[in-house]
Protein backbone atom coordinates (compact mmCIF):
# COMPACT_ATOMS: atom_id res chain seq x y z
CA UNK A 1 0.00 0.00 0.00
CA UNK A 2 1.03 3.65 -0.68
CA UNK A 3 2.93 4.69 2.19
CA UNK A 4 0.79 7.23 4.26
CA UNK A 5 -1.87 6.13 2.91
CA UNK A 6 -4.31 4.77 5.62
CA UNK A 7 -7.17 4.70 3.34
CA UNK A 8 -9.70 5.65 5.89
CA UNK A 9 -10.20 2.36 7.25
CA UNK A 10 -10.84 0.74 10.43
CA UNK A 11 -7.45 -1.01 11.48
CA UNK A 12 -9.37 -4.94 11.26
CA UNK A 13 -10.18 -3.69 7.20
CA UNK A 14 -7.03 -2.32 6.41
CA UNK A 15 -5.24 -5.71 7.53
CA UNK A 16 -7.66 -8.02 5.18
CA UNK A 17 -6.73 -5.79 2.31
CA UNK A 18 -2.94 -5.73 2.92
CA UNK A 19 -3.48 -9.44 3.15
CA UNK A 20 -5.10 -9.53 -0.05
CA UNK A 21 -3.00 -7.13 -2.10
CA UNK A 22 0.27 -9.49 -0.66
CA UNK A 23 -1.14 -11.99 -2.56
CA UNK A 24 -2.33 -10.09 -5.59
CA UNK A 25 1.24 -8.99 -5.84
CA UNK A 26 2.91 -12.08 -5.40
CA UNK A 27 1.42 -13.04 -8.54
CA UNK A 28 2.37 -10.02 -10.42
CA UNK A 29 5.76 -10.45 -9.47
CA UNK A 30 6.18 -13.80 -10.54
CA UNK A 31 4.62 -12.95 -13.46
CA UNK A 32 7.17 -9.81 -14.16
CA UNK A 33 9.79 -11.78 -13.53
CA UNK A 34 8.76 -14.19 -16.04
CA UNK A 35 8.39 -11.60 -19.14
CA UNK A 36 11.87 -10.45 -19.77
CA UNK A 37 10.01 -7.75 -22.32
CA UNK A 38 7.11 -6.58 -19.78
CA UNK A 39 7.20 -3.13 -18.11
CA UNK A 40 6.22 -4.94 -14.71
CA UNK A 41 9.26 -4.19 -12.40
CA UNK A 42 9.54 -0.58 -12.54
CA UNK A 43 8.63 1.10 -8.72
CA UNK A 44 6.34 3.40 -9.60
CA UNK A 45 4.54 1.11 -11.93
CA UNK A 46 3.89 -1.12 -9.42
CA UNK A 47 2.53 1.62 -6.43
CA UNK A 48 0.86 2.46 -9.19
CA UNK A 49 -0.32 -1.04 -9.46
CA UNK A 50 -1.23 -1.03 -5.78
CA UNK A 51 -3.46 1.84 -6.22
CA UNK A 52 -5.36 0.22 -8.65
CA UNK A 53 -5.55 -3.07 -6.96
CA UNK A 54 -7.10 -1.12 -3.76
CA UNK A 55 -9.38 0.60 -5.48
CA UNK A 56 -10.66 -2.86 -7.25
CA UNK A 57 -10.30 -4.61 -3.78
CA UNK A 58 -12.26 -1.82 -1.84
CA UNK A 59 -15.04 -1.17 -5.08
CA UNK A 60 -14.38 2.13 -5.79
CA UNK A 61 -14.93 3.07 -9.44
CA UNK A 62 -12.53 5.11 -10.80
CA UNK A 63 -13.12 9.00 -10.38
CA UNK A 64 -10.85 9.95 -13.56
CA UNK A 65 -11.38 9.92 -17.06
CA UNK A 66 -15.26 10.78 -16.40
CA UNK A 67 -15.79 11.75 -20.37
CA UNK A 68 -18.06 14.78 -20.45
CA UNK A 69 -20.00 14.60 -24.09
CA UNK A 70 -20.64 18.27 -24.48
CA UNK A 71 -19.61 21.37 -23.52
CA UNK A 72 -17.95 21.20 -19.84
CA UNK A 73 -19.55 24.04 -18.10
CA UNK A 74 -21.66 25.05 -15.26
CA UNK A 75 -23.34 22.03 -16.39
CA UNK A 76 -22.04 19.27 -18.47
CA UNK A 77 -23.24 15.55 -19.76
CA UNK A 78 -21.99 12.23 -18.45
CA UNK A 79 -22.58 8.92 -19.12
CA UNK A 80 -25.91 10.49 -20.92
CA UNK A 81 -26.83 12.46 -18.07
CA UNK A 82 -27.09 15.96 -16.85
CA UNK A 83 -25.27 17.13 -13.63
CA UNK A 84 -23.77 20.31 -12.02
CA UNK A 85 -20.14 20.53 -12.77
CA UNK A 86 -17.67 21.57 -10.76
CA UNK A 87 -14.60 20.06 -12.79
CA UNK A 88 -13.84 22.30 -14.95
CA UNK A 89 -11.90 25.35 -14.42
CA UNK A 90 -13.90 27.65 -17.07
CA UNK A 91 -13.78 30.13 -14.37
CA UNK A 92 -14.81 32.93 -16.52
CA UNK A 93 -17.56 30.70 -18.80
CA UNK A 94 -15.81 31.24 -21.91
CA UNK A 95 -15.17 28.22 -23.50
CA UNK A 96 -18.14 28.18 -25.27
CA UNK A 97 -18.47 31.77 -25.87
CA UNK A 98 -18.97 32.84 -29.74
CA UNK A 99 -16.49 35.75 -29.91
CA UNK A 100 -13.72 33.54 -29.01
CA UNK A 101 -15.20 30.43 -31.09
CA UNK A 102 -14.98 33.41 -34.07
CA UNK A 103 -11.64 34.16 -33.74
CA UNK A 104 -10.54 30.47 -33.59
CA UNK A 105 -12.26 30.01 -36.25
CA UNK A 106 -10.83 32.95 -38.20
CA UNK A 107 -7.52 32.20 -37.81
CA UNK A 108 -8.23 28.18 -38.95
CA UNK A 109 -9.18 29.74 -41.79
CA UNK A 110 -6.42 31.59 -42.80
CA UNK A 111 -3.83 29.36 -40.76
CA UNK A 112 -4.85 26.08 -40.57
CA UNK A 113 -5.05 24.33 -37.53
CA UNK A 114 -1.23 23.76 -36.25
CA UNK A 115 1.62 25.92 -36.79
CA UNK A 116 3.46 23.05 -38.74
CA UNK A 117 6.50 23.57 -37.05
CA UNK A 118 8.52 24.97 -34.55
CA UNK A 119 8.59 29.38 -34.44
CA UNK A 120 11.87 29.60 -34.75
CA UNK A 121 11.95 27.72 -38.11
CA UNK A 122 8.43 28.38 -39.71
CA UNK A 123 6.26 28.06 -37.36
CA UNK A 124 5.49 31.90 -36.61
CA UNK A 125 2.25 33.72 -37.17
CA UNK A 126 1.24 37.16 -36.88
CA UNK A 127 -1.40 36.08 -33.66
CA UNK A 128 1.59 34.66 -31.75
CA UNK A 129 3.32 38.34 -31.65
CA UNK A 130 -0.22 40.28 -31.12
CA UNK A 131 -1.02 37.65 -28.11
CA UNK A 132 2.24 38.00 -26.89
CA UNK A 133 2.27 42.06 -27.12
CA UNK A 134 -1.31 42.00 -25.19
CA UNK A 135 0.19 39.39 -22.38
CA UNK A 136 2.89 41.96 -21.50
CA UNK A 137 0.98 44.88 -21.92
CA UNK A 138 -0.95 43.29 -19.19
CA UNK A 139 1.92 42.46 -16.47
CA UNK A 140 3.71 45.58 -17.18
CA UNK A 141 6.48 43.58 -18.52
CA UNK A 142 8.46 44.02 -21.47
CA UNK A 143 7.96 41.25 -23.63
CA UNK A 144 5.86 37.75 -23.24
CA UNK A 145 6.42 34.38 -24.83
CA UNK A 146 3.89 31.79 -25.88
CA UNK A 147 4.49 27.82 -25.18
CA UNK A 148 2.58 25.24 -26.29
CA UNK A 149 1.84 23.83 -22.97
CA UNK A 150 1.72 25.14 -19.71
CA UNK A 151 2.93 22.22 -17.34
CA UNK A 152 6.23 22.09 -20.21
CA UNK A 153 6.41 25.66 -19.83
CA UNK A 154 7.52 25.80 -15.86
CA UNK A 155 9.63 22.38 -16.89
CA UNK A 156 11.76 24.12 -19.63
CA UNK A 157 11.70 27.67 -17.82
CA UNK A 158 13.07 26.99 -14.39
CA UNK A 159 14.75 24.02 -16.00
CA UNK A 160 16.96 26.23 -18.08
CA UNK A 161 17.13 29.46 -16.29
CA UNK A 162 18.56 27.74 -12.81
CA UNK A 163 21.35 25.60 -12.58
CA UNK A 164 23.40 23.11 -10.19
CA UNK A 165 25.06 25.81 -8.32
CA UNK A 166 21.87 27.95 -8.25
CA UNK A 167 19.08 27.92 -5.24
CA UNK A 168 15.48 27.34 -5.90
CA UNK A 169 13.13 28.34 -3.24
CA UNK A 170 9.71 27.14 -3.35
CA UNK A 171 6.30 26.80 -1.68
CA UNK A 172 5.64 23.62 -0.29
CA UNK A 173 2.48 23.30 -2.64
CA UNK A 174 4.11 24.52 -5.86
CA UNK A 175 2.55 22.88 -8.73
CA UNK A 176 4.42 19.65 -10.27
CA UNK A 177 5.38 21.09 -13.49
CA UNK A 178 7.27 24.06 -11.44
CA UNK A 179 8.98 20.94 -8.90
CA UNK A 180 9.86 19.14 -12.23
CA UNK A 181 11.34 21.83 -13.80
CA UNK A 182 13.49 22.37 -10.51
CA UNK A 183 14.13 18.62 -10.73
CA UNK A 184 15.86 19.32 -14.53
CA UNK A 185 17.62 22.48 -13.37
CA UNK A 186 20.03 20.23 -11.11
CA UNK A 187 19.92 23.46 -8.74
CA UNK A 188 19.58 23.04 -5.10
CA UNK A 189 16.01 23.25 -4.36
CA UNK A 190 14.04 24.49 -0.66
CA UNK A 191 10.80 24.10 -0.16
CA UNK A 192 9.13 25.84 2.77
CA UNK A 193 5.48 25.55 4.34
CA UNK A 194 2.78 26.47 2.39
CA UNK A 195 2.61 30.19 2.70
CA UNK A 196 4.95 30.60 5.52
CA UNK A 197 6.53 33.77 4.34
CA UNK A 198 8.23 33.73 7.43
CA UNK A 199 10.03 30.38 7.20
CA UNK A 200 10.56 30.80 3.92
CA UNK A 201 12.95 34.11 4.60
CA UNK A 202 14.90 31.66 7.12
CA UNK A 203 15.53 29.45 4.76
CA UNK A 204 16.99 31.85 1.76
CA UNK A 205 19.27 33.41 4.87
CA UNK A 206 20.54 30.16 5.56
CA UNK A 207 21.22 28.83 2.40
CA UNK A 208 21.87 32.12 -0.14
CA UNK A 209 25.26 32.52 0.36
CA UNK A 210 27.45 30.05 -0.90
CA UNK A 211 24.71 29.76 -3.78
CA UNK A 212 25.09 31.26 -7.66
CA UNK A 213 21.64 32.69 -8.32
CA UNK A 214 18.46 32.34 -6.42
CA UNK A 215 15.13 32.12 -7.55
CA UNK A 216 12.00 31.86 -5.50
CA UNK A 217 8.88 29.92 -7.19
CA UNK A 218 5.17 31.01 -5.69
CA UNK A 219 1.80 30.60 -6.85
CA UNK A 220 -0.80 33.91 -7.64
CA UNK A 221 -3.21 31.64 -6.36
CA UNK A 222 -3.01 27.82 -5.06
CA UNK A 223 -4.65 25.46 -6.96
CA UNK A 224 -5.07 22.79 -4.51
CA UNK A 225 -6.57 24.90 -1.82
CA UNK A 226 -7.47 28.03 -3.54
CA UNK A 227 -5.55 30.61 -1.39
CA UNK A 228 -3.30 33.28 -2.00
CA UNK A 229 0.36 34.35 -1.27
CA UNK A 230 1.43 37.52 0.55
CA UNK A 231 3.14 39.11 -2.65
CA UNK A 232 4.19 42.26 -1.33
CA UNK A 233 5.85 40.60 1.20
CA UNK A 234 7.42 37.54 -1.19
CA UNK A 235 8.90 40.82 -3.65
CA UNK A 236 10.20 42.35 -0.43
CA UNK A 237 12.27 38.82 0.18
CA UNK A 238 13.57 38.56 -3.45
CA UNK A 239 14.78 41.99 -3.24
CA UNK A 240 16.29 41.29 0.24
CA UNK A 241 18.11 38.54 -0.76
CA UNK A 242 19.10 39.23 -4.52
CA UNK A 243 16.55 36.71 -5.66
CA UNK A 244 14.55 36.46 -8.91
CA UNK A 245 10.97 35.99 -7.87
CA UNK A 246 8.85 33.84 -10.24
CA UNK A 247 4.80 33.87 -9.97
CA UNK A 248 3.02 31.31 -11.81
CA UNK A 249 -0.60 32.66 -11.59
CA UNK A 250 -2.53 30.17 -13.64
CA UNK A 251 -5.96 30.17 -11.58
CA UNK A 252 -4.78 34.14 -10.83
CA UNK A 253 -5.65 35.21 -13.94
CA UNK A 254 -9.61 36.31 -14.19
CA UNK A 255 -10.16 35.06 -10.85
CA UNK A 256 -8.22 37.02 -8.38
CA UNK A 257 -7.99 41.08 -8.06
CA UNK A 258 -11.09 43.30 -8.18
CA UNK A 259 -11.41 43.21 -12.65
CA UNK A 260 -9.60 39.49 -12.26
CA UNK A 261 -6.12 40.95 -13.36
CA UNK A 262 -4.24 38.58 -11.12
CA UNK A 263 -2.53 38.21 -7.64
CA UNK A 264 -0.79 41.91 -8.23
CA UNK A 265 -4.35 43.75 -8.55
CA UNK A 266 -5.42 41.97 -5.45
CA UNK A 267 -2.51 42.68 -3.43
CA UNK A 268 -2.03 46.09 -5.33
CA UNK A 269 1.44 45.70 -6.15
CA UNK A 270 3.26 46.93 -9.17
CA UNK A 271 3.48 43.69 -11.49
CA UNK A 272 6.81 44.74 -12.66
CA UNK A 273 8.29 44.27 -9.14
CA UNK A 274 7.77 40.59 -10.32
CA UNK A 275 10.33 39.12 -12.29
CA UNK A 276 9.01 36.10 -13.99
CA UNK A 277 5.42 36.32 -14.40
CA UNK A 278 4.05 32.81 -15.77
CA UNK A 279 0.39 31.59 -16.57
CA UNK A 280 -1.49 29.06 -18.55
CA UNK A 281 -3.81 29.46 -21.10
CA UNK A 282 -6.04 26.39 -20.14
CA UNK A 283 -7.99 28.45 -17.36
CA UNK A 284 -9.81 31.45 -17.78
CA UNK A 285 -8.38 31.71 -21.68
CA UNK A 286 -9.87 28.51 -22.47
CA UNK A 287 -7.28 27.50 -24.43
CA UNK A 288 -3.86 25.07 -23.99
CA UNK A 289 -0.72 26.69 -23.61
CA UNK A 290 1.50 28.48 -21.35
CA UNK A 291 3.43 31.88 -20.81
CA UNK A 292 5.81 33.92 -20.07
CA UNK A 293 6.17 37.59 -19.17
CA UNK A 294 9.37 39.45 -17.89
CA UNK A 295 11.90 41.82 -19.41
CA UNK A 296 12.65 41.49 -22.83
CA UNK A 297 16.24 40.62 -22.35
CA UNK A 298 15.00 36.99 -20.75
CA UNK A 299 12.16 36.69 -22.90
CA UNK A 300 14.48 37.04 -26.26
CA UNK A 301 17.19 34.60 -24.79
CA UNK A 302 14.04 32.21 -24.23
CA UNK A 303 12.77 32.57 -27.78
CA UNK A 304 15.95 31.45 -29.02
CA UNK A 305 17.25 28.86 -26.46
CA UNK A 306 15.21 27.49 -24.28
CA UNK A 307 14.19 23.98 -25.68
CA UNK A 308 10.61 23.84 -24.68
CA UNK A 309 9.89 26.45 -27.38
CA UNK A 310 12.76 26.24 -29.88
CA UNK A 311 12.33 22.36 -30.04
CA UNK A 312 8.85 21.85 -29.71
CA UNK A 313 5.87 23.18 -32.30
CA UNK A 314 4.18 26.29 -32.23
CA UNK A 315 1.09 27.42 -30.06
CA UNK A 316 -1.03 26.63 -32.64
CA UNK A 317 -2.07 30.09 -34.13
CA UNK A 318 -6.08 29.55 -33.49
CA UNK A 319 -5.30 29.18 -29.67
CA UNK A 320 -3.72 32.24 -29.92
CA UNK A 321 -6.26 34.23 -31.11
CA UNK A 322 -9.30 32.66 -28.61
CA UNK A 323 -6.92 33.62 -25.70
CA UNK A 324 -6.23 36.86 -27.23
CA UNK A 325 -9.99 37.35 -27.42
CA UNK A 326 -10.40 35.71 -24.10
CA UNK A 327 -8.55 38.64 -22.93
CA UNK A 328 -10.56 41.31 -24.36
CA UNK A 329 -14.06 39.66 -22.95
CA UNK A 330 -12.40 39.64 -19.70
CA UNK A 331 -11.49 43.19 -19.31
CA UNK A 332 -14.80 44.22 -21.57
CA UNK A 333 -16.94 42.11 -19.06
CA UNK A 334 -15.91 42.70 -15.30
CA UNK A 335 -19.03 41.23 -14.49
CA UNK A 336 -17.77 38.06 -15.25
CA UNK A 337 -14.97 37.75 -12.63
CA UNK A 338 -17.77 39.57 -10.00
CA UNK A 339 -20.23 36.93 -10.90
CA UNK A 340 -17.29 34.27 -10.09
CA UNK A 341 -16.06 35.60 -6.86
CA UNK A 342 -19.94 36.21 -5.62
CA UNK A 343 -20.91 32.15 -6.76
CA UNK A 344 -16.95 31.34 -4.87
CA UNK A 345 -17.68 33.06 -2.08
CA UNK A 346 -21.15 31.78 -1.61
CA UNK A 347 -20.61 28.20 -2.25
CA UNK A 348 -17.78 28.45 0.88
CA UNK A 349 -19.89 29.82 2.80
CA UNK A 350 -22.90 27.49 2.11
CA UNK A 351 -20.47 24.82 3.13
CA UNK A 352 -19.02 26.07 6.03
CA UNK A 353 -22.26 26.60 7.08
CA UNK A 354 -23.26 22.30 6.92
CA UNK A 355 -19.66 21.79 8.82
CA UNK A 356 -17.39 21.03 6.15
CA UNK A 357 -13.96 22.19 6.05
CA UNK A 358 -12.66 24.04 3.30
CA UNK A 359 -9.38 24.84 4.45
CA UNK A 360 -7.52 28.22 3.61
CA UNK A 361 -9.59 29.00 0.66
CA UNK A 362 -9.62 32.46 -0.06
CA UNK A 363 -13.37 31.71 -1.72
CA UNK A 364 -12.65 33.04 -4.93
CA UNK A 365 -12.51 30.53 -7.67
CA UNK A 366 -11.64 26.76 -6.21
CA UNK A 367 -12.91 25.52 -2.74
CA UNK A 368 -11.60 22.47 -1.33
CA UNK A 369 -13.73 20.71 0.98
CA UNK A 370 -11.60 18.71 3.31
CA UNK A 371 -12.23 14.75 3.76
CA UNK A 372 -9.65 13.46 5.62
CA UNK A 373 -8.83 9.82 3.53
CA UNK A 374 -8.36 9.18 0.06
CA UNK A 375 -10.88 6.60 -0.04
CA UNK A 376 -13.46 8.38 1.43
CA UNK A 377 -12.66 11.33 -1.15
CA UNK A 378 -13.14 9.27 -3.97
CA UNK A 379 -16.41 7.66 -2.41
CA UNK A 380 -18.03 10.83 -1.51
CA UNK A 381 -16.95 11.94 -5.04
CA UNK A 382 -18.66 8.85 -6.72
CA UNK A 383 -22.27 8.93 -4.31
CA UNK A 384 -22.13 13.09 -5.21
CA UNK A 385 -22.21 11.64 -9.03
CA UNK A 386 -24.92 9.48 -8.42
CA UNK A 387 -26.56 12.67 -6.95
CA UNK A 388 -25.64 14.85 -10.18
CA UNK A 389 -22.89 16.52 -9.43
CA UNK A 390 -19.38 16.27 -10.88
CA UNK A 391 -16.74 17.27 -8.47
CA UNK A 392 -13.22 15.46 -8.58
CA UNK A 393 -11.00 14.13 -5.71
CA UNK A 394 -7.95 14.86 -5.14
CA UNK A 395 -5.77 12.09 -2.87
CA UNK A 396 -2.58 11.22 -1.60
CA UNK A 397 0.21 11.55 -3.08
CA UNK A 398 -0.95 14.77 -4.57
CA UNK A 399 -1.46 16.25 -0.83
CA UNK A 400 -1.09 14.66 2.42
CA UNK A 401 -3.93 11.60 3.04
CA UNK A 402 -5.24 13.28 5.93
CA UNK A 403 -6.15 16.16 3.29
CA UNK A 404 -7.48 14.34 0.20
CA UNK A 405 -9.81 16.41 -0.56
CA UNK A 406 -12.90 17.22 -3.09
CA UNK A 407 -12.07 20.53 -4.78
CA UNK A 408 -14.53 22.73 -6.48
CA UNK A 409 -14.00 24.97 -9.25
CA UNK A 410 -16.44 27.45 -9.51
CA UNK A 411 -18.12 29.79 -12.49
CA UNK A 412 -19.20 32.62 -13.29
CA UNK A 413 -22.17 30.78 -14.81
CA UNK A 414 -23.15 29.17 -12.06
CA UNK A 415 -26.72 30.00 -10.55
CA UNK A 416 -27.01 30.30 -6.57
CA UNK A 417 -29.64 27.31 -6.59
CA UNK A 418 -27.13 25.08 -8.46
CA UNK A 419 -24.82 26.21 -5.92
CA UNK A 420 -26.95 25.28 -2.98
CA UNK A 421 -28.50 22.11 -4.36
CA UNK A 422 -24.71 21.37 -4.64
CA UNK A 423 -24.25 21.54 -1.19
CA UNK A 424 -27.04 19.58 0.09
CA UNK A 425 -26.25 16.84 -2.37
CA UNK A 426 -22.64 16.52 -0.82
CA UNK A 427 -23.69 16.58 2.63
CA UNK A 428 -26.13 13.61 1.79
CA UNK A 429 -23.50 12.08 -0.29
CA UNK A 430 -20.88 12.89 2.69
CA UNK A 431 -23.27 11.72 5.29
CA UNK A 432 -23.47 8.17 3.14
CA UNK A 433 -19.40 7.45 3.70
CA UNK A 434 -18.08 6.72 6.85
CA UNK A 435 -15.04 9.11 7.85
CA UNK A 436 -11.88 8.24 7.81
CA UNK A 437 -10.62 6.00 10.47
CA UNK A 438 -8.81 8.10 13.27
CA UNK A 439 -6.54 5.31 13.88
CA UNK A 440 -5.75 5.21 9.85
C1 LIG B 1 -0.48 26.32 -10.95
C2 LIG B 1 -0.39 25.59 -12.25
N1 LIG B 1 0.67 25.78 -13.03
C3 LIG B 1 0.81 25.14 -14.21
C4 LIG B 1 -0.14 24.24 -14.65
C5 LIG B 1 0.03 23.53 -15.96
O1 LIG B 1 -0.77 24.11 -16.91
P1 LIG B 1 -1.48 23.32 -18.11
O2 LIG B 1 -2.52 22.41 -17.50
O3 LIG B 1 -2.09 24.42 -18.88
O4 LIG B 1 -0.43 22.58 -18.83
C6 LIG B 1 -1.28 24.01 -13.88
C7 LIG B 1 -2.29 23.06 -14.34
O5 LIG B 1 -3.33 22.85 -13.85
C8 LIG B 1 -1.41 24.69 -12.63
O6 LIG B 1 -2.46 24.49 -11.83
Amino acid sequence: MTRGAGFGLSATARLALVQRLARRREGQEAQAAADPRGFGGIQNLKDWGLVRDAMDALGIESPFFRAHEGLAGATTRIAGREVVNFGSYDYLALNGDARLHAAAAEAMARHGISASASRLVSGERPVHAAFERRLAAHYGAEAALAFVSGHATNVTVIGHLMGPRDLILHDAAIHNSAAEGARLSGARRISFPHNDLAQAGKELRAARRGAGRALIVIEGHYSMDGDLPDLAGFVRLARDHEAWLMVDDAHGLGVVGATGKGIFEAAGVDPAEVDIWMGTLSKTLCGCGGYIAARAELVDWLRHTVPGFVYSVGLPPMLAASALAALDVMEAEPWRVAALQRNAATFRELCRARGFDTGASAGLGIVPVILGSSVRAARVSAALLERGVNALPIVFPAVPEKAARLRFFLSAAHEEAQLRDAVERLAEAADGVAPADPAG
